[in-house]
C-alpha cells in the first residue's frame, strides 16, 4: 500500500481533495489562493481571492470578482491565470496554469443568489477600485449585481511538488490526457 504522494493518481486525488476543502472550509490553506495575470501592458501582478470552486471530473476552479477590478482589463487581454497554494501540513505546492472564462449575467444568478448580503458590497465600489481617490474612505461599496462575476479557470497545466522525507514534482496537462509526468524537483 502506498502512500498518497508516492504515485502520480495519489498526488493529482490529494490536490482535489484539498481543494475542495478549500472550497467547504473558510479556514483551510487553500480558502485563499494566488491568482495571477498579465497586465494589458505585459506585466506581471498577482492578488489574493477566495477559491469558490472546484470542480475535479470537469478541471476548474471558480473564483469571483468585480467586473470592474483591474484583473479583468487583464483578463481580456491575457485570457489566463496562474494559480498558488501551499498546504504545509501536507507539504504540497499547487500551482496551476489555467485558461480563464468571464461569466456574467444570467448564468451567474445562482452563484450571487448565495453570496451573503455582507459580502455583496464586494462587487460594486464607487468608484471602480484602483481609481485614486482623495482621502483613504472616500468610497462607497453599494451592492451592484451587475457588477457580480465568476471566473471559470480551466485547467492547462497543474504542477505538484511534495517536500516530504524524499521530494517529488509532477506536472498534468492534457497532452499527456492528464497521465502526468515525473520532474525532477
Ligand atoms: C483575504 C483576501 C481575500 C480576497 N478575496 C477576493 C476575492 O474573492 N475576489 C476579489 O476580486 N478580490 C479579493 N480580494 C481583494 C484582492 O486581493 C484585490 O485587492 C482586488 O481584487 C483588486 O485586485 P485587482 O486590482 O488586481 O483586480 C481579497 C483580498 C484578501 C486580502
Amino acid at each position: 500500500m502506498s502512500d498518497w504522494f508516492e504515485t502520480k493518481s495519489g498526488l493529482w486525488d490529494m490536490t482535489w481533495a484539498q481543494l475542495d476543502l478549500g472550497v467547504r472550509d473558510a479556514s483551510h490553506p487553500c480558502r485563499l489562493v494566488s491568482f495571477s495575470t498579465v497586465s494589458a501592458d505585459g506585466l506581471p501582478e498577482s492578488r489574493n481571492v477566495v477559491l469558490r470552486k472546484a470542480a475535479a471530473d470537469a478541471k476548474f476552479c471558480e473564483v469571483q470578482t468585480d467586473t470592474q477590478s483591474s484583473k479583468i482589463e487583464s483578463l481580456k487581454a491575457h485570457p489566463h491565470a496562474a494559480l498558488l497554494w501551499w498546504v504545509e501540513s501536507l507539504d504540497l505546492q499547487i500551482r496551476m496554469q489555467c485558461g480563464v472564462e468571464i461569466l456574467e449575467g444570467p448564468s451567474v444568478d445562482d452563484d450571487w443568489a448565495i453570496v451573503p448580503p455582507s459580502s455583496r458590497v464586494s462587487y460594486g465600489t464607487l468608484p471602480a477600485p484602483g481609481t485614486p481617490i482623495q482621502g483613504a474612505l472616500d468610497y462607497e461599496k453599494p451592492p451592484v449585481r451587475e457588477r457580480f462575476c465568476v471566473l471559470r479557470c480551466h485547467l492547462e497545466h497543474l504542477d505538484l511538488i511534495h517536500l516530504g522525507r524524499d521530494h517529488r514534482r509532477v506536472a498534468y496537462t492534457q497532452a499527456r490526457d492528464w497521465d502526468g509526468q515525473w520532474l525532477s524537483p
